[in-house]
């Protein structure tokens, strides 16, 4: 879920689903009482920061903050910020922009900046952005009410502290802007990998895995209040590795998705994001043992070519990666993959772009994240190669990967026309209050009309697929 492109997503109806642009939670306009104090939250980037911002909602809670969706009354304005992309950050800054206003309008309100961009310009940010209270790291949210007091005397406050041990694992994430059906949990923090391109090692440090009874912990809870689907998130999930540090064994990642499917059966558990180095069999076999862990894997190929995987440091080659989509298909043959692919890297040739292409139909992609290169100040590749593929081509290569996974998408899609799928309803389809939207195992959205006063969000029912397009499947009920 990366939301800065939003002119190359729209081409992809599916992405303009999953993408939850600038989303804000918090009550509704509720008018305030006398001394009572409130933040509003925008959050932009990837799943793990949407999370983080649940992790900051419990925090700024206990500090007797409440949550608004009203920025005009709030007296701290948060923006949790991404940097993955130019234009994640371009985006950022027309938002601050916005805040300048309110706080003109509204003097005394406080203005903070958190995440990503937060880590990656540290103090600098203040210089820059003068109407900036306070900036914080994805690692220092702990001392967000001493920085928010601070601000409140007018002292400008930075923690940008990077930890090796913080996970938060004992915050109980507030969940504001839920569905009550589907949830995430975090699983770990930071990336330990070196993909060339990429500033996520820099922003969220070194990584690390949390308590893995934590996380159960946390997908009973949700259980018990309602919901019906967690998503475990990381940004390489098949490296979780927790070590008990009363008996000194270890969690593998493997073993931690049997602890969480043991939950209950009805509890259904997904994952993001695998590394194609790191998914194991074991990973796979879990999958196929446990109906309740979902048969769809996030596997970013990143490129098709052997040559710019090497650039990228990816540590695979094209014959590696197909190899994992074999075995995949091999242990589940119904399993969905999906992928992000980044067009026109450094170097890049119209060949290799090509092998890209190539890579798509291989892997029967049911979607893929797509995005062409933006060199991001600091990384390995910035350092080394040079970003010589002009924009005008990197664009074009963009369109025809889009163009194609559109029409491997709509395939993938029509191929279920006819088939049964047992589907957990999220809530209201976007068009209608009529029809249910829901989804099945391999992570695809189904429509359908409902069965008047029949069932809830956090039902399972059994659908049968009439019709499909790119994005979507559209299906009927099968009465019980
Ligand atoms: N940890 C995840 C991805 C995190 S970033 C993983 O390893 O798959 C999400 C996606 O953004 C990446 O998979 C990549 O496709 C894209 N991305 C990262 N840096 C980029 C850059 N500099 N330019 C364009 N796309 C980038
Ligand atoms: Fe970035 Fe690679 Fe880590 Fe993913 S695995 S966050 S792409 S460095
Ligand atoms: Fe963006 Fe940071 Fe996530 S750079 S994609 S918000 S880890």
């Amino acid at each position: 879920m990366y939301n800065d492109n939003p002119t190359i997503q729209d081409l992809n109806a599916k992405q303009i689903d999953e993408k939850k642009q600038g989303e804000v939670f918090g009550a509704e306009f509720a008018p305030k009482q006398a001394g009572e104090k409130r933040f509003y939250i925008e959050s932009y980037g990837c799943q793990m920061n949407f999370s983080d911002s649940e992790i900051v909602a419990s925090i700024l809670g206990e500090a007797g903050y409440g949550p608004t969706r009203d920025m005009e009354t709030a007296d701290l304005i948060l923006i949790n910020t991404c940097s993955i992309r130019e234009k994640a950050e371009e985006t950022v800054r027309k938002r601050l922009r916005v805040f300048d206003k309110v706080k003109e309008r509204q003097p005394g309100t406080m203005v903070g900046v958190l995440g990503c961009m937060a880590e990656r310009l540290k103090s600098k940010f203040l210089e820059e952005e003068k109407l900036v209270d306070i900036v914080v790291g994805p690692d220092a949210y702990r001392d967000l009410p001493a920085l928010v007091a601070g601000a409140e005397e007018g002292e400008k406050g930075v923690n940008v502290f990077l930890s090796r041990e913080e996970t938060y694992a004992d915050i109980n994430p507030v969940r504001l802007q839920s569905n009550g059906v589907t949830a995430f949990i975090s699983i770990m923090r930071g990336c330990d990998n070196m993909c060339s391109f990429c500033v996520v090692p820099f922003t969220r440090g070194r990584e690390r895995s949390r308590n893995a009874f934590s996380i159960v912990a946390e997908a009973t809870d949700l259980f018990d209040r309602g919901f019906r689907e967690v998503t475990l998130l990381g940004q390489n999930v098949d490296s979780y590795k927790w070590e008990n540090p009363e008996t000194g064994a270890t969690v593998s990642f493997a073993e931690l998705l049997t602890m969480v499917a043991a939950v209950d059966p009805d509890l259904r558990i997904r994952f993001s994001t695998s590394h194609p180095k790191d998914i194991t069999d074991d990973v796979l076999y879990a999958m196929r043992d446990h109906e309740n862990i979902c048969k769809y894997i996030h596997l970013p190929v990143q490129s098709g070519n052997s040559r710019i995987l090497d650039l990228m440091n990816r540590t695979y080659t094209r014959e590696w990666y197909k190899d994992k989509v074999d075995r995949i298909y091999e242990i589940m043959p119904d399993c969905a993959i999906s992928s992000d692919i980044i067009a026109g890297f450094c170097t890049e040739t119209e060949a290799e772009h090509q092998e890209t292409l190539s890579m798509i139909e291989y892997s029967n992609y049911s979607m893929s994240y797509m995005f062409f290169y933006s060199e991001r100040p600091g990384t390995p590749a910035a350092r080394k190669l040079e970003d010589d593929v002009p924009l005008e081509i990197k664009k074009r290569r963009l369109q025809e990967i889009i163009n194609l996974q559109t029409e491997i998408s709509r395939k993938h899609n029509l191929a279920d026309v006819g088939k049964t799928f047992k589907v957990l309803i999220e809530g209201d389809s976007k068009k209608s209050d009529q029809d249910w939207k829901a989804r099945n195992s391999q992570n695809k959205m189904v429509i359908f009309p409902k069965a008047a006063g029949k069932h809830r969000p956090g039902d399972y029912v059994t659908v049968t697929i009439h019709d499909a397009t790119s994005a979507t499947l559209f299906g009927k009920l099968v009465e019980a």
